[in-house]
């Protein structure tokens, strides 16, 4: 607090909280000298009734009796406050069971999407005005992204550090909501799919891959609904066959290990490129219909992400694919190129449209790149 010279900050919400405390406190301590003030007047009432009534009969009463009253009358304090106590508890949680009955009773989320479980078919997603900032007095970072990516394109997505790239992925999975606008997928607007569902829905492939401490099989399909000659073949055609045929001694025998070839922790025993082509397998599986590859070949070298690119052009052949670029090679075999810039579309179209216009900042792209491979 005194690092950020926020001590007048922090001490207004102590005040607050202190406020909240003792105004509570204050209320229930009022409520309860009421009580002790309530019930004192009617023992005041009762043993004057009774003390009248001895008066009025004093020769007839039973000396006994009259003790017996006095003794009982002082003694009902406590009872009637015990009394008044108990049902005040009992009215406490009488309130809080209604208060589960009435939550029962709210009209749960409409999850319009719920029934269409094939929901998204095409994989067609449109940016409508997208506004988007990260915190509330924080500058914009998507300022009215507007364009529409066909199902089963192959877009890439370039722009300078800070364009806003990654935050249209975060945007498209919900991870930060919208100021305004929308984005759809198939038509949908994906702020009424319910997020677990729409997460589901949407593979994301980062730059760093995750792994996990395991077999190998686990990392790439943790929720086991693959069978293993599926995984085989798959594996197979990422080339990453080696790394199920490397073999162990077990009594004496040597074993392939298969499927259970363990990862160690973070893949340490694995390179980027196997553990990306893990990770590619792994969506691969998914069979999702929009998948995201955020610079998720950057650290792989050109042959190994040629590879990668081919398996993705074969597997993800009728999905729509949304590729984060630096490198311009990874992109340029795209159908459209999106350009963003500071947070807006700068350019979007096919590679040819965007080649033929010679002052199109890919064009300019283009020239960098020749110019520095010569
Ligand atoms: N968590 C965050 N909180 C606040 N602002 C952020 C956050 N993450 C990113 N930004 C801001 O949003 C803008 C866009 O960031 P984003 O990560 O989308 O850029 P990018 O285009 O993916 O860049 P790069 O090519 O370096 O990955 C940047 O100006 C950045 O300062
Ligand atoms: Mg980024």
């Amino acid at each position: 607090m005194k690092a950020f010279d926020n001590k007048a900050h922090y001490y207004k919400k102590f005040e607050k909280a202190l406020h909240g405390k003792f105004m509570t406190h204050i209320t229930m301590h009022g409520a309860w000298v009421n009580l002790i003030f309530r019930v004192n007047i009617i023992i005041i009432v009762l043993l004057a009734a009774s003390l009248s009534m001895m008066i009025i009969y004093r020769f007839s009463i039973n000396p006994i009796l009259v003790g017996m009253i006095l003794n009982n009358v002082q003694g009902l304090f406590g009872q009637i406050l015990g009394i008044m106590f108990c049902f005040g508890g009992y009215q406490g949680q009488k309130a809080k069971i209604q208060q589960c009955l009435n939550l029962l009773e709210i009209p749960q989320e409409q999850e319009k999407i719920e029934k269409k479980e094939s929901w998204p078919k095409r994989g067609t997603v449109t940016f409508d005005n997208v506004h988007l900032r990260y915190r509330p007095k924080t500058d914009l970072v998507l300022k009215g992204l507007n364009f529409e990516i066909q199902g089963g394109q192959k877009v890439g997505v370039v722009g300078r550090t800070g364009a806003g790239k990654s935050t249209m992925s975060l945007a498209l999975t919900r991870i930060i909501e919208l100021e305004t606008g929308s984005i759809s997928i198939d038509g949908v607007d994906i702020a009424e799919v319910p997020i677990n569902k729409l997460r589901s829905k949407i593979t994301i492939i980062p730059q760093d891959p995750t792994m996990f401490t395991g077999s190998l099989r686990m990392n790439i399909d943790p929720c086991k609904k693959s069978s293993d000659e599926e995984i085989i073949s798959l594996l197979k055609k990422a080339g990453l066959d080696s790394l199920i045929s490397q073999k162990e001694k077990k009594e004496g025998e040597e074993q392939t290990f298969g499927l259970n070839y363990q990862v160690e922790e973070n893949g340490k025993n694995l390179s980027s490129g196997e553990k990306q082509l893990i990770c590619i397998c792994r969506a691969i599986l998914r069979k999702n219909k929009v998948i995201i590859l955020d610079e998720a070949t950057a650290n792989i070298d050109l042959n190994t992400e040629q590879k990668i690119q081919a398996l993705i052009k074969e597997e993800f052949a009728e999905c729509t694919v949304i590729t984060i670029a630096h490198r311009l090679q990874t992109i340029i075999e795209s159908d459209q190129i999106l350009m963003l810039s500071e947070g807006t579309v700068q350019e979007f179209g096919s590679p040819e449209e965007l080649m033929q216009d010679r002052d199109s900042r890919f064009n300019q792209l283009i020239a960098d790149l020749k110019n520095n491979n010569h």
